[in-house]
């Protein structure tokens, strides 16, 4: 099975798990942060949409929002949820991405959906494409994991607990191979109903890497966070929030 179609399984897995285990993440500070960034009445695009756990809330921020997910179930999700707010969907590949003569004021790629990407060439592939799809001013926004974030990549495996409660057990296996930056993860949980497996397979990117790649599409660091509020990212920070512009812009 390819790359793609292997993580289309997986997220149509997820797909009716998603939000209630992602329920703990508030999105607004992101909503709040991209909304800026994107200006009254901007057109954003994002990359790995989901659910719209991002999407929905910028979109009441006034913002046009066209995503695209390889997960048809994922989209389900959120068009369950969507109303009549302005998010429009598509079911694709971002390393493929082809927004015609479309040009977007904002792209973003959140939750290290980047990383999802699997091999370096896909991930070349989808900044050279988001690099054409922008605007002249345009920003593009990722928020990821960083590699070495304690509990992300203590040894080459690991079994986590993450919640343990008298009818409920979760459990996080991780296993890594840095050779080939891909960390795979079994979600498990045990409760009353049964149990549960999530898998989630992704290619890491350090920061040197999504730096040198971006450079090669043309695209400049322009700032680097900690989180949507703005911190700036130190050696201790475990996620990072950087935003790109078309080289030669001025920020
Ligand atoms: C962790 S979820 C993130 C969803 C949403 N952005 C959020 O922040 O909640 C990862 C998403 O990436 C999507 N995905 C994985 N590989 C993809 C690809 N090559 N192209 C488009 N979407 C992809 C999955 O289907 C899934 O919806």
């Amino acid at each position: 099975m390819d790359f793609l179609a292997h993580q289309q399984q997986l997220w149509d897995q997820w797909a009716p798990h998603y939000n209630d285990e992602h329920q703990d993440r508030d999105p607004h500070p992101a909503a709040d942060f991209l909304a800026e960034l994107a200006g009254a009445g901007g057109q954003a695009l994002e990359l790995a949409i989901g659910t719209g756990r991002i999407a929905l809330p910028l979109a009441d921020r006034g913002i046009t929002v066209t995503g695209i997910d390889v997960s048809p179930a994922m989209l389900n999700e959120l068009h369950h949820h969507r109303g009549d707010r302005p998010v429009h969907t598509y079911v694709g590949d971002m390393a493929d991405l082809d927004t015609g003569s479309d040009r977007y004021d904002l792209i973003y790629v959140a939750f290290s959906s980047f990383y999802f990407l699997m091999t370096q060439a896909r991930q070349a592939a989808c900044l050279q494409r988001v690099t054409q799809a922008l605007t002249p001013g345009g920003r593009f926004v990722i928020e990821a994991t960083i590699p070495r974030a304690p509990g992300l990549l203590a040894g080459r495996q690991q079994l986590a607990v993450r919640e343990l409660t008298g009818a409920h057990l979760s459990l996080s296996a991780i296993s890594h191979d840095p050779i080939e930056q891909i960390i795979r993860f079994q979600e498990i949980r045990f409760d009353p109903t049964g149990t549960r497996l999530l898998p989630v397979v992704m290619r890491y990117v350090h920061l040197s890497e999504l730096d040198l790649l971006a450079a090669a599409a043309r695209l400049t660091l322009t700032a680097r966070y900690a989180d949507w509020h703005r911190t700036l990212v130190t050696a201790s920070s475990s996620q990072h929030i950087s935003v790109y512009s078309p080289a030669g812009d001025t920020p």
